[in-house]
């Protein structure tokens, strides 16, 4: 038997998991192995990692028993929850305490906790710059997060909480790509002003994960925020004309113009847009560059990482 330490790793067949499985399992003298979490071992995903050499387990976050059998007998673990899945801010704090009763019950040495702001720190309920959603947020994906960090500390959990960024590959799966306005040029459209919205490639956000862990006792305890680079959207507007050799523009939409979209969310992240906006120096200070560099040296750049998805990236 390995006397690896393992890792589990839940959302492992998807974007934050999927790039720390990949992380673990490429430094293959390293001290850890990977148990990849996931609701169907027999899906295309979760065959892809068993054959790249992962331990692959069932177990769902709404299951507490599945999610202990997982943890049990590991050395730490990777928590996620998904909030785009089901868009509800207590199922995600359900999901929460359930990982955290686990770990506590594994007696795991060591738990990364994916959260974000709880940003009601900031713009509390009475303040009108934005509606409060669900009565008791104004950020819900970002709030509900926030407000779980309390169920690792309560449970005696060592944690580091990691503040991710957003996603670059929202331009490929989000729909938040270039499209065509009325005058049938192609622009990116975001309500961010001149502000600088810090992003990261998700394969990085695992490769930084898995430094945390193999420094455990310089993080537990801790926040630490991660990004590739902080860009304004004419930087990134610039980035996809260089790219696609074609001129595609910044539209920087106001915020109340994105919460009116008619689709599913846009209320919750006008409201995110804004709080990145209206606190940038925040919260590009709390996603430090150079810290997020020394954690993962290979970080892409935005430009890299267009240069190698672009062909995934629809124009229309
Ligand atoms: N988009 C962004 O820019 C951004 C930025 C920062 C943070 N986030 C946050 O990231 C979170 C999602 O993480 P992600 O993007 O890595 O997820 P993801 O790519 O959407 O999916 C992760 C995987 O989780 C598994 N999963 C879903 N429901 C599950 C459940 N009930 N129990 C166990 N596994 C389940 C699914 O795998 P199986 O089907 O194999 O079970 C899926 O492949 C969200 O909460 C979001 O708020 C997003």
């Amino acid at each position: 038997m390995s006397d690896k330490k393992v890792i589990v790793v839940i959302g492992a067949t998807g974007a934050q998991g999927g790039g720390l499985v990949r992380a673990i399992l490429n430094d293959k003298n390293g001290d850890f192995s990977v148990r990849a979490v996931t609701r169907n071992v027999n899906s295309d995903k979760a065959k892809h990692l068993a054959d790249l050499g992962a331990e692959v387990v069932a177990a769902d976050v709404d299951d507490l028993e599945s999610i202990k059998r997982a943890f049990a007998g590991a050395y730490g673990a990777y928590c996620v929850t998904f909030f785009w899945e089901h868009f509800s801010p207590q199922k995600e704090q359900d999901n929460v305490k359930h990982m955290a009763e686990a770990a506590k019950t594994a007696g795991l040495k060591h738990v990364i906790w994916s959260t974000l702001e709880d940003t009601r720190n900031w713009i509390p309920l009475s303040d009108n710059r934005m509606p409060t959603l669900m009565e008791k947020y104004k950020v819900p994906h970002f709030d509900a997060k926030g407000e779980s960090n309390t169920f690792f500390d309560e449970a005696g959990i060592p944690t580091t909480f990691l503040l991710t960024s957003f996603y670059w590959e929202n331009f490929i799966y989000f729909g938040m790509g270039p499209k065509k306005g009325p005058d049938g040029k192609l622009a990116i459209s975001l309500p961010m002003g001149e502000k600088k919205l810090p992003g990261i490639a998700t394969e990085d956000i695992g490769k930084c994960a898995f430094a945390i862990f193999q420094n455990g006792n310089d993080f537990i305890g801790k926040t630490v925020g991660i990004s590739g680079e902080h860009l304004t959207g004419q930087q990134m507007a610039d980035s996809f004309s260089k790219a696609f050799a074609e001129d595609i523009a910044y539209n920087a939409l106001p915020h109340d113009v994105y919460r009116g979209f008619d689709f599913p969310g846009a209320e919750d992240l006008g409201n995110m847009f804004q709080f990145k906006h209206d606190f940038e120096n925040y919260f590009c200070g709390a996603r430090d560059l150079d810290f997020s560099k020394s954690l993962n040296p290979s970080m892409q750049s935005f430009d890299e990482w267009l240069s190698h998805n672009k062909n995934s990236i629809p124009l229309d």
